[in-house]
């Protein structure tokens, strides 16, 4: 499989490149490390890099450095826009301009996070910008042509091995994730390692009966 990995040299980046380069050819793509160079807020440099690394089978984005933590009462428009623009407007970017590259049945596996669920004082600008992913996924799964799959990865804060616990995980736990949303047949689902934390019912944003078509 030709997996395009967005952030291949981050924590989480990483760990998926060990696990999946050892059966699978990886193009990491990173802003100025990678096999090939990106910035994923640009659109010119999204078509580039998907014209440059041709057709694959499955397209993973970890970007870093993707919202803004400050207290509620210090964030302003441009936080929330900084956010927007990376963690949802850039990833939804990937799957819009990367479908005419995909192959068939192939798949697109975003990132998101359990501050959706779990959030603190200063993560506003962040949470609710992972909700919004996951919630993409669900309801553009139907939508796409040609068995093309799209899943989240919401993971908790990553930290060291031997530091593992409730509500944390280590970078190869989460990578773990990334795999089975990869190499799976899942669609439309948010995967979440959260260190044994609650979860919500997936799947509880889809389509539902006859909505579908319906403007509200
Ligand atoms: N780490 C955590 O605790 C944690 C927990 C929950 C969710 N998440 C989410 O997981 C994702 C990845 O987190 P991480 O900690 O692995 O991040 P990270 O280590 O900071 O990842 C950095 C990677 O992102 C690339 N990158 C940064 N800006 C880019 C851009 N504009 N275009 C293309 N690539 C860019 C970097 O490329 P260069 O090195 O070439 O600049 C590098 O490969 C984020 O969405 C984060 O919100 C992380």
């Amino acid at each position: 499989m030709k997996v395009i990995l967005v952030g291949a040299s981050g924590h989480l980046g990483t760990e998926i490149d060990k696990l999946l380069s050892p059966d699978h050819e990886i193009v990491g793509v990173g802003a100025s490390s990678g096999d090939v160079q990106c910035d994923y807020t640009d659109v010119g440099s999204v078509r580039a890099m998907f014209a440059q690394v041709g057709t694959f089978d499955a397209l993973v984005c970890v970007v870093g450095r993707d919202s803004t933590f400050k207290p509620f009462g210090e964030l302003a428009d441009d936080d929330y826009r900084y956010g927007f623009e990376r963690k949802f407007l850039s990833q939804l970017r990937l799957l819009t301009l990367g479908q005419e590259y995909v192959r068939d049945q192939g798949s697109f596996t975003l990132t998101s996070g359990f501050l959706s669920h779990y959030p603190n004082p200063s993560s506003i600008a962040t949470g609710p910008l992972n909700s919004a992913v996951d919630t993409l996924a669900s309801n553009v799964a139907p939508l796409l042509p040609r068995g093309i799959r799209i899943n989240v990865v919401s993971p908790a804060p990553v930290v060291e091995l031997g530091q593992e616990g409730k509500g944390v995980v280590t970078a190869a736990q989460a990578a773990s994730f990334y795999a089975e949303a990869v190499l799976g047949d899942m669609t439309g689902e948010v995967l979440r390692p959260w260190g044994g934390l609650p979860t919500p019912p997936s799947s509880d944003c889809g389509y539902h009966g006859s909505t579908l078509g319906t403007e509200s």
